[in-house]
């Protein structure tokens, strides 16, 4: 991956000159199943590109209450887009047609109307749930009959495809536009992909210039990212099989609740408030986790730690929580 990045061709992506971003954002539109993708810095970027794109001012956005617009984007909507988020709290993270149905209100001249709902595969906080591609076409359907506008945020949807065996564009299908990272299980240094309509496009490019997007000879960054696409998707199963080695034996411990893990996710809910004395116990012994709040702690698989490396985790998770 370094080696294409020094040695991609790159042109000024300010004119869409940068020929490397090109051939990423063609590729990734492709492939993904949506006319139109705009290279972007960050997953936080694209996702509150798409919330500009979608809403109106005074406008909420329908969306899980764990959710990373709701938990981790700094209430960038509120403070981006002038709309409110609306949440709703949901089983494992995914929304279903009920929740949106159940979210709508009578369309009162004093009361805010949702716009749009946003979905998350995998489910990052939720411990990297899958929504199937019937269940998201489900939801989408419900909001569509609502005339709210949707977008996935797809930051894992390569882990979700690889669980489910689908293509992923199967699991963005219908959404108004989806965002896509190759920074996290596909290993590119930075970078991510804001999926939508040639329509939307023109715009979704103004904004990411607003908001400090636009990147000059960028095609370094997109060198990774077509190396992460053509290269990494097909090994996501490894992560997900060592994640597995890590719920198994985080489960034996007492008094945690385990989440299913399905992907590269790990989440354990400890009934004592021990998550952040444990992560810093763990890191004592050489193993990074994170504890997301005093009673949850995150442990996530990828292409630098092996199977060797998780069992050595596990057995310093069994030590730590013993
Ligand atoms: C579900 C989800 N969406 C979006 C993001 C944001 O991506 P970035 O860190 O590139 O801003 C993350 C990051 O962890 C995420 O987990």
């Amino acid at each position: 991956m370094r080696q294409a990045m020094a040695e991609a061709e790159v042109g000024d992506d300010y004119y869409a000159e940068d020929p490397t971003v090109n051939r990423l954002q063609e590729e990734a539109a492709q492939r993904l199943g949506f006319e139109a993708a705009l290279f972007v810095p960050s997953g936080t970027m694209g996702n509150e590109i798409a919330i500009r794109l979608l809403t109106e001012p005074g406008q909420e956005v329908l969306a899980d209450e764990r959710s990373h617009v709701v938990q981790y984007e700094l209430s960038g909507m509120a403070a981006l887009s002038g709309v409110a988020p609306h949440v709703v709290v949901t089983e494992d993270g995914r929304l279903t047609p009920d929740h949106v149905r159940r979210a709508l209100k009578p369309p009162a001249l004093n009361r805010a109307q949702v716009g749009l709902v946003v979905l998350e595969n995998t489910h990052n906080l939720a411990g990297g749930v899958v929504s199937s591609a019937r269940e998201t076409a489900e939801t989408i359907a419900a909001c569509r009959e609502a005339g709210l506008n949707v977008h996935i945020d797809g930051a894992r949807v390569w882990n979700a495809a690889v669980a489910e065996g689908v293509a992923p564009r199967e699991l963005l299908k219908g959404a108004d536009t989806a965002m896509v990272t190759f920074s996290k299980g596909l290993c590119a240094p930075v970078g991510s992909m804001l999926l939508c309509s040639a329509r939307l496009y023109p715009r979704a490019r103004r904004v990411r210039q607003q908001l400090g997007g636009g990147l000059r000879q960028a095609g370094i960054l997109a060198a990774a990212g077509l190396v992460g696409l053509h290269t990494m998707v097909h090994r996501l199963v490894e992560d997900h099989d060592n994640a597995q080695v890590l719920a198994r034996r985080l489960a034996l411990a007492p008094r945690v609740r385990v989440l299913p893990a399905r992907t590269n996710i790990v989440v354990g809910r400890m009934e004592q408030d021990r998550a952040p004395e444990v992560a810093a116990a763990l890191a004592l012994r050489g193993v990074l986790a994170s504890a997301m709040d005093a009673s949850t702690l995150r442990l996530v698989t990828h292409h630098d730690v092996s199977r060797a490396d998780c069992e050595r985790a596990a057995d310093a998770l069994a030590a730590v929580l013993a």
